[in-house]
């Protein structure tokens, strides 16, 4: 039987206390529905919709292609929003599985869900449930003395017999679709909170005599986010399974709790990776290279062998056996060829360093190109801009720019040119020339000894 699939996220998610959508929000690389969604697509559904409200342009921008969406107008409760769900879903067939989970849920695992969906055909509905040690906040199951599942109490409308249990309800359904579309029929919101609760169904049709099957699941896979402290937790338990599916492909982690991958990232086994390190959207890294400590990096590349530690990455692409830092940042557009370096408190911004080029330390490099091989003294600018146009630099290969230059773009600077140290060079430089821009120095002989002898006499007089 076909499956489709209706993600609830409408809500506002008011406890987060953000302009921000509940299930817009990120941990670990992805939005919480992106994460949702992800658990769900390998069951391959015949069809998603994923109801939206508040927001839902901030949301809709995240989502994947082959998801359509509905919108609640008015939040008036999940079993409203499932019926917005409904009506948004062609082609069904009456005894087609309907999974409907809520947006908020990103521990959500694809071997849950594929549990959960292999639903026998006499049995209406299955729901997953979970036993917490703090059930608090979320809607409680009870059972009758055979121990079957009889109905779910939201904690609002719980007695206090009620509030005791510690099994939940996790939020996620798979139901035959003709049970769904009636029992939704007679749900009111006749309750604490004035809505149409998605879990009155189940009530509804044990109470008709249908089947009802609850699928156990471990309380970290259904932890639903209502907040910004309940975010953070699910963040960390997420990130521990990026780090722990790196691990397990050959990445070392020296202390994987202070290590942050977003899913989306690539890195290559071999690769070490040290404490204090972000690495963000599409980025990637090679084999054996070492990044950290303290390395934050979004949308770069950082090529095998390279050693990254103490920098700033974005969208940055540096290659292979490169050395970045300590103390660097590096700009979009910085492009680093095999075996080049960039040292400490250096900042790169559209450049291109050709293959072993050297920007060791103190540098600004921006709007340039560097030839192969060629050296960048220390303290070295590119002046690149001059106040209303931004100008390029070009050095050849094997240029030895000396400390200190100030090059004012744009302008050029010859294959094996040399360039003296100190020197503000504004005009193009030939192939192999030296070209310095200095005051002669001057030397004022017996100077210190004449001040001496006038302080001396100074003090004499006083
Ligand atoms: C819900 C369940 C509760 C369960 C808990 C698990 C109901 C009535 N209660 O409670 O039994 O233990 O989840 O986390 O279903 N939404 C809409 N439209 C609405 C209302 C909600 O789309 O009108 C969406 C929200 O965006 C959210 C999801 O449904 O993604 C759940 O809503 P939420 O308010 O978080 O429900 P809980 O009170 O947590
Ligand atoms: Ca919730």
């Amino acid at each position: 039987m076909p499956t489709h699939v209706i993600v609830l996220a409408a809500g506002k998610g008011k406890r987060m206390m953000s302009d921000l959508p509940k299930v817009a929000h990120m941990a670990a690389g992805r939005t919480l529905i992106g994460w949702v969604l992800e658990a769900v697509r390998p069951i391959e559904p015949a069809n998603t919709v994923v109801v939206l409200g508040h927001g839902s342009g901030l949301v809709s921008d995240h989502l994947p292609a082959e998801v359509t969406t509905a919108i609640q107008e008015q939040q008036l409760g999940t079993g409203h929003a499932t019926r917005v769900g409904l009506d948004a879903l062609g082609g069904l067939a009456p005894d087609d599985t309907i999974l409907v989970l809520y947006g908020d849920m990103p521990l959500l695992t694809p071997e849950l869900l594929t549990r959960l969906v292999e639903r026998p055909d006499d049995v209406a509905a299955r729901m997953v449930t979970s036993v917490l040690d703090d059930p608090t906040g979320y809607g409680r199951i009870v059972r009758d003395d055979s121990d079957n599942v009889v109905e779910v109490v939201e904690e609002r409308d719980c007695d206090a017999a009620e509030r005791a249990i510690g099994e939940v309800n996790a939020g996620v359904y798979a139901f035959r679709a003709k049970d769904l579309i009636d029992a939704l029929a007679g749900v009111s919101n006749d309750n604490a909170q004035s809505e149409y609760y998605l879990t009155d169904v189940v009530g509804i049709l044990v109470g008709r005599g249908q089947r009802l099957q609850p699928v156990a699941a471990t309380p970290q896979e259904v932890i639903g986010i209502n907040s910004q402290d309940q975010l953070a937790q699910a963040r960390a338990l997420l990130q521990a399974r990026t780090n722990q599916r790196l691990m397990e492909s050959g990445v070392w982690m020296l202390d994987p709790d202070r290590i942050y991958v977003d899913d989306s990232v690539i890195v290559e086994p071999g690769a070490r990776i040290y404490p204090g390190v972000h690495l963000e959207g599409e980025t990637k890294v090679g084999a054996g290279a070492q990044v950290g400590p303290d390395v934050f990096a979004i949308d770069s590349t950082i090529g095998a062998g390279s050693t990254v530690w103490y920098a700033v990455l974005r969208g940055a692409i540096v290659g292979d056996n490169c050395e970045i830092g300590p103390f660097a940042s590096l700009r979009p557009g910085s492009v680093l060829e095999r075996g080049s370096k960039v040292g400490t408190f250096v900042e790169t911004k559209n450049v291109t360093l050709g293959q072993g080029a050297k920007a060791p330390h103190l540098s600004y490099l921006g709007d340039a190109k560097v030839g192969a091989r060629t050296n960048i003294g220390a303290g070295t600018v590119t002046c690149n801009y001059d106040g209303y146009e931004k100008h390029e630099t070009v050095i050849g290969e094997d240029v030895f720019i000396g400390s200190d230059t100030m090059l004012v773009a744009p302008v050029t600077i010859g294959d094996g040119a040399v360039t003296g140290a100190g020197s503000v060079i504004t005009d193009d430089v030939e192939e192999g020339a030296l070209a310095i821009e200095r005051t002669e120095q001057r030397e004022v002989r017996g100077y210190s000894q004449r001040r001496a002898a006038r302080q001396a006499a100074k003090k004499a007089e006083d």
